[in-house]
């Protein structure tokens, strides 16, 4: 296992380019399965969880082949309907061939993904949504076994915006006889991605990205290209690199709109941050002033965001409050900030995240995806080393980031552990 060692105290400076976004292609690469044929998927980034999913697309029969950043995706011959254990326990998002799998060939078995670092991660929308579309689905010895002759459209209305549980329903119902209208939608960006990528194979959904979304099923969708959209979360965590260090960056190939409340939160702690069409400057500077956050449902405060934005108003003067909503339990990163010297008390679902002047470089170990990212920021503004184990976790969701943030100027490397 590797680990990253960051010496703190450096201003990063140049720019950055942005890679496609991981919570996007993940669902388009299971929404191939709703095709026979090749479908083409550009600006894909070269991640752990992509891997995964590729191996989870070739245990079904499709080949898949990753040149670069372009995906072929070839669903011609589907041999098998199971997403075994292995698998879906690495990579909870395996989920997603569930709903395309029983819509196009009627079953599917697919491991529950049991729990992550942070609390377990039900699945409950997604099965009753199937359900609620015709599957019969029972768990068997830690499956999710689902079964359908055909599914057919109906209103499918969600307790919460669960973004897994939107997409996987939207791939069903896209292969459904007849309307299915999703109520209380994920309004994801990512979700409006899928969208658009299903509607090129010859789907018709509107309404994705609002909270009501609208599936007209065909019986035949056929295979399409599409261009990853730029990943808000890989984005928002290089604005926090250039504010945590008060340096100057310009993030390339991104969306603004899709950060536009890290963007505020920003500037009301006093970085500059500057919006164009598809880039963003960022200016930070040392005496940065704490401003609350409670995470949300897009478009609020992403909880992908919260360990990041935590890191950054360690050093932030006066309180700052950050609520977690969305996944209670999702503070693992706290007492490995607080071996840096970082100043957070937590009560329930919020983190009450005091000043420091500096954070002190010490050992510690990444426990999840973004909690990693969280250690990687902080280290930079560290006193001295910091060595962030476990690093694998990081290599899920940020492609080449020790080669994007040397090229800023930090002093940050990957060694053997
Ligand atoms: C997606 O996970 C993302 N993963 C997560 O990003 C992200 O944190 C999350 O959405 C919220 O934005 C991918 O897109 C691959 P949810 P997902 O269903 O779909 C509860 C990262 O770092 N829930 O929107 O699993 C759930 O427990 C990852 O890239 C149910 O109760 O999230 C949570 O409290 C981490 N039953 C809330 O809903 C269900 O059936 C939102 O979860 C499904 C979810």
């Amino acid at each position: 296992m590797d680990k990253i060692v960051v010496k703190g105290g450096r201003k990063l400076k140049g720019r950055v380019r942005i890679g496609g976004a991981k919570n996007a292609v993940l669902p388009m690469m299971a929404a191939c399965l709703l095709t026979r044929g090749e479908s083409v998927i550009r600006n894909v980034p070269v991640l752990a969880d992509v891997i995964t999913m590729k191996k989870v697309l070739e245990r079904l029969g499709a080949r898949v082949a990753l040149r670069g950043h372009t995906l072929r995706v070839d669903t011609s011959t589907i041999t098998d309907h199971e997403a075994p254990y292995e698998l879906v326990r690495t990579m909870r998002a395996s989920v997603y061939v569930l709903g395309p799998l029983v819509a196009s060939i009627g079953k599917a078995k697919v491991s529950l993904p049991g729990g992550c670092a942070w609390g377990p991660r039900p699945v409950d929308l997604h099965i009753r949504a199937l359900q609620e579309l015709g599957a019969r689905i029972e768990i068997d010895h830690g499956y999710i076994v689902a079964g359908a002759s055909v599914l057919k459209g109906n209103t499918v209305v969600f307790s919460l915006p669960s973004v897994g549980a939107t997409a996987n329903t939207m791939m069903a119902a896209a292969r459904a006889r007849g309307k299915t209208i999703i109520v209380n939608a994920a309004r994801e960006p990512e979700i409006v991605a899928l969208a658009d990528f299903i509607n090129r194979m010859g789907g018709k959904i509107r309404g994705a990205g609002n909270d009501t979304i609208e599936v007209e099923g065909r019986a035949e969708l056929s295979p399409a290209e599409v261009r990853v959209i730029p990943d808000r979360i890989e984005a928002g965590t290089y604005m926090i690199a250039g504010a945590i260090t008060a340096g100057e960056i310009e993030l390339e190939n991104c969306v603004p709109e899709h950060v536009e409340v890290i963007t505020q939160k920003l500037r009301q702690s006093g970085v500059v941050v500057e919006k164009s069409r598809n880039s963003i400057y960022v200016r930070g500077k040392r005496r940065l002033e704490s401003v609350d956050v409670v995470t949300a449902p897009y478009p609020g405060f992403p909880t992908d965001m919260q360990a990041q934005y935590m890191s950054l108003m360690t050093i932030a003067r006066g309180t700052c409050v950050i609520s977690e909503t969305v996944f209670p339990d999702r503070f693992t990163h706290v007492p490995e900030l607080r071996r840096l010297g970082a100043n957070i008390k937590i009560d329930g679902n919020t983190a009450h995240v005091g000043y420091i002047k500096r954070l002190s470089g010490a050992p510690v170990m990444a426990t999840d995806l973004r909690a990693s990212a969280a250690l990687v920021l902080a280290g930079l503004v560290a006193e001295g080393e910091t060595h962030i184990s476990r690093v694998y976790h990081i290599d899920r969701g940020y492609e080449a980031i020790e080669e994007k943030l040397g090229a800023l100027g930090a002093d940050i490397k990957r060694v053997p552990e």
